[in-house]
């Protein structure tokens, strides 16, 4: 699977097994730093809709294609969703997730070189109700050496502090 930005141009972007987890999206050729790689696109729902469409969802599943636009709105790439539902966390990512006009893109925030695998940093959303284990289901497996341990945001036992397009998932 591969998706091109630049019309004739060789695909940008190739979908292939990751050593994060499951499919990642991998350069296929030399993405300058600042180049809008793509967007994320799936079925725009309300958030009550994605509770409704995850809440039979196993508590210790922590598989989402979900994304928060804002209060009102929620991306589900599970359905219509494109490459960029492939793309996977890590807590020192080469990419990052923008709204604009409340749609969301992949921008690439430093040079990627072809062969590597684009990331971004998900900040999946800390919930009220969030079991006591909840770091524990949304491990890290970045590898990177600050690795964080978890894909949420803010991390366990630091302080609230960047705000940016977070992921959601539920339950
Ligand atoms: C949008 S999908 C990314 C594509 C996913 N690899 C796949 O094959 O469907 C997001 C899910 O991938 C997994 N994932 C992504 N990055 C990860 C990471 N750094 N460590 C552990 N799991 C990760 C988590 O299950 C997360 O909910
Ligand atoms: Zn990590």
């Amino acid at each position: 699977m591969s998706a091109s930005v630049t019309g004739a141009q060789a695909p940008l972007i190739e979908v292939r097994a990751s050593p994060l987890h499951g499919l990642g999206v991998f350069a296929a050729r030399r993405i300058p730093r600042g180049t809008r790689v793509i967007e994320y696109r799936g079925e725009r729902v309300s958030h009550a809709e994605a509770d409704r469409r995850y809440v039979h969802k196993d508590a210790g599943d922590n598989h989402t294609f979900l994304f928060i636009v804002d209060e009102r709105t929620v991306i589900d790439a599970g359905v219509d969703g494109n490459e960029a539902r492939f793309v996977n966390h890590s807590c020192e990512p080469n990419c990052e997730s923008v709204i604009e006009n409340q749609r969301v893109y992949i921008d690439a925030i430093r040079t990627i070189e072809p062969g590597e695998e684009l990331t971004y940093d998900y900040q999946i959303k800390r919930e009220a109700d969030d079991p006591p284990d909840i770091d524990a289901i949304f491990a890290c497996r970045c590898g990177v050496q600050g690795c964080r341990g978890s894909m949420l945001w803010p991390p366990p036992r630091a302080p609230r502090s960047r705000s940016q397009g977070r992921r959601s998932r539920r339950r």
